[in-house]
């Protein structure tokens, strides 16, 4: 008889212990293309920014009278401290190119429909964690663009009354707001956004992967999520690198130390809408997020259509097209013109 390797025996005793035999169930070929390991990929960039965050944690520190010194420390004399950084900040960029080329994809193909209406309506829970992440993220770098995007939001705050109230500098009077927006970045949102996730990935795990809208399964392929999970692992490293290697070309810089009151900077490119709305409508336009999310939680209740195929989809993907258009031109519109005061 022949002995069995010693990988096979090190998987015989772990699977014996955790069971992992279970994470074996076939999925469809089409689930390990690129389109649908998207939400895989966003969780692996997920990995690596909580790694990196902890890392950054140990030397930020979160005072607005300290904080953007504490980043120049970091730069110049924590080992490695720089690459950690841009890591860190790269990786941020990267994982929301693909979440939302993510959400693209289950919009496309109407994988928002009946039975996974309720894991849409999660996903817009998280996609909205993950901005304020980026957002509260964006602020701890307390430069000229962090303290005036702050600015907005306590304004925006202000317009949303007892609502707003946590945004007040005047909620607590001795814990400044940069100190409570480092405790939602570290704390509070990654754990809300750590719920949201488990229930995500357990419903996509009930429904399974949904139907491909043309394809049939090609017969005797057999592939076990395990594939679908060495793809995503794959796809991870190549973010790694390419976070790593952006790091090194073009290193993110501590920023000016901020002046509050003037208003010089833009935000980055995901809110990039927003600043053209602001720039249309005053501070009355940072409405359009709210308008925008509500659009997005309808999606599954507005498009009722079951007909297979992408014949199916003409309404759904028309109407999608539109609000990307309006999206991408209110984004080119701020990119193009110069930063505009709509605060003072
Ligand atoms: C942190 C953010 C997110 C992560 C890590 C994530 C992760 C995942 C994963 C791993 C899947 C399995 C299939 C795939 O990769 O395509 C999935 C499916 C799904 N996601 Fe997400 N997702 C996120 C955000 C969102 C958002 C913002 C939406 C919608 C607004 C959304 C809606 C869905 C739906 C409806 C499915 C089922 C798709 C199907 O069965 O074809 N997700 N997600």
């Amino acid at each position: 008889m022949i002995a069995p390797s010693r990988a096979r025996r090190v998987w015989t005793a772990l699977d014996a212990r955790l069971a992992l035999h279970n994470f074996l169930y076939e999925v469809p070929a089409y689930a390990n293309t690129l389109p649908y390991v998207l939400g895989a990929i966003t969780l692996i960039g997920l990995v690596i920014l909580v790694g990196t965050g902890i890392l950054l944690g140990q030397f930020y520190a979160p005072d607005p009278s300290v904080a953007n010194q504490s980043i120049r420390t970091i730069i110049t004399q924590v080992p490695a401290g720089e690459v950690i950084r841009g890591i860190h900040i790269w990786t941020a960029h990267l994982t929301m190119i693909v979440l939302v080329l993510h959400v693209m994809r289950v919009y496309a193909t109407g994988a928002y429909r009946f039975p996974r209406e309720a894991n849409w309506v999660v996903g817009v829970a998280l996609l909205a964690t993950m901005l304020a992440l980026f957002f509260t993220g964006a602020v701890l770098r307390w430069d000229q663009e962090a303290i005036e995007a702050l600015e907005h939001n306590v304004e925006f705050a202000a317009l949303l009354g007892v609502f707003g109230g946590w945004f007040s500098p005047a909620f607590s009077s001795h814990v400044p707001l940069l100190t409570r927006l480092y405790m939602a970045h570290v704390g509070l949102l990654p754990l809300v956004l750590f719920m949201l996730l488990v229930a995500h990935v357990y419903l996509v795990r009930q429904h399974g992967i949904s139907p491909h809208l043309t394809r049939t399964e090609p017969a005797g392929a057999h592939y076990t999520f395990a594939h679908h999970l060495k793809k995503a692992v794959g796809y991870g490293c190549i973010m790694l690198g390419l976070g790593l290697a952006l790091s090194v070309v073009f290193p993110s810089g501590e920023g000016p130390a901020p002046v509050a009151g003037i208003e010089v900077t833009k935000p980055p490119w995901i809110f990039l809408p927003l600043y053209g709305l602001e720039n249309l409508f005053g501070l009355q336009g940072l409405w359009g997020a709210p308008v925008f999310f509500l659009w997005l939680l309808a999606v599954p209740f507005l498009d009722r259509g079951r007909a297979p195929g992408w014949k199916g989809r003409r309404r759904a993907l028309a109407a999608g097209a539109a609000v990307l258009a309006v999206l991408i031109g209110l984004g080119l519109y701020a990119w193009r013109r110069q930063p505009v005061a709509h605060l003072h």
